[in-house]
């Protein structure tokens, strides 16, 4: 008969219900989201390594996104004469922080995700998804998205999409319909996310900005009309000035969380690890 295994769970469920006082959980990406900030001013004489490069791709590319369209592309700026253009397109301080952070990610998200349905289908038929979803595939994004190439035939398509949801809506339930730049910059978010922080993982600052003039920004970097800039992030070491400015507060969880219904508090467990 194997040994009794019961003390150690005991032990364990003993913690949990003391508050998990006491019970130790991994936290690492805690850690990485409690360290970054968003930095305001950056050290130019300090580069982003290649390899360092490499793992803010690698996690970017990790991100989800709805169907797996992946709706998005990335252009890595970092020559001086790039980024004295991008810095153009800069609103305000936002220009500065372009200039000194040796690189900035602009981030582009597809307002045609249709003309990625057949990758991400044959995506989904690598891993052995059921044909029958793969094939629907492209009806589903083109629903979700809006994203499909009909000149300006697209907006009547849409407002006609919508009404029959409407009325569809009142028989079973049925998807909100997002405009595509909605839906493109909701799936390119979190590859933004997760690339700050896995910088932050590295002991790198990041600011992601929203203050810019896409027109400017798209022309400095050819970005095709196809796609809407989200955010653009800027990537450096933290100039000591930086580093040691006062870090933004949060809401309290009850202002953020709400327990079965909008609104009914929520009351957090003990925190397993020491507060930061
Ligand atoms: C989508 C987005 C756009 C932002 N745009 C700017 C910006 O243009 N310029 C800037 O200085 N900070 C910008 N920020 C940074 C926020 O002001 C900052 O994240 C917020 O005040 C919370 O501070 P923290 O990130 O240091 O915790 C942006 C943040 C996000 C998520």
């Amino acid at each position: 008969m194997p040994a009794p295994r019961l003390p150690a769970l005991v032990l364990m469920l003993a913690a949990v219900g003391d508050g998990a006082a006491g019970l130790a959980l991994p936290h690492a990406v805690l850690d990485a989201a409690r360290a970054r900030y968003a930095c305001k001013s950056f050290d130019p004489s300090r580069p982003v390594e290649p390899a360092q490069l490499r793992l803010l791709a690698d996690a970017a590319r990790a991100a989800p996104s709805s169907f797996n369209v992946q709706p998005w592309r990335c252009v890595l700026v970092s020559s001086v004469e790039g980024r004295a253009a991008l810095a153009r397109g800069m609103l305000g301080a936002n220009g500065q922080r372009v200039l000194e952070a040796p690189l900035v990610a602009v981030f582009a998200a597809d307002l045609r995700a249709c003309g990625r349905a057949a990758r991400v289908a044959a995506l989904a038929a690598a891993v052995g998804a059921p044909a029958a979803f793969v094939s629907r595939l492209p009806f589903y994004v083109s629903l979700f998205s809006s994203g499909y190439r009909l000149g300006l035939l697209k907006w009547p398509l849409f407002v006609a999409k919508r009404l029959a949801m409407a009325l569809l809506g009142v028989l079973r339930a049925v998807p909100k319909l997002s405009t595509p730049e909605t839906w493109a910059f909701k799936n390119a978010m979190p590859a933004v996310t997760h690339l700050m922080l896995q910088a932050a993982e590295l002991g790198l600052a990041t600011l992601p900005m929203e203050g810019f003039d896409e027109g400017r920004v798209r022309a400095a970097l050819a970005i095709p009309r196809r796609y809407a800039i989200p955010c653009v992030v800027a990537v450096g070491h933290a100039s000591e000035r930086a580093a040691a400015a006062p870090r933004a507060g949060r809401f309290e969880f009850d202002e953020l969380f709400a327990a079965e219904t909008f609104g009914a508090p929520w009351v957090p467990p003990p925190a397993p690890l020491p507060a930061a």
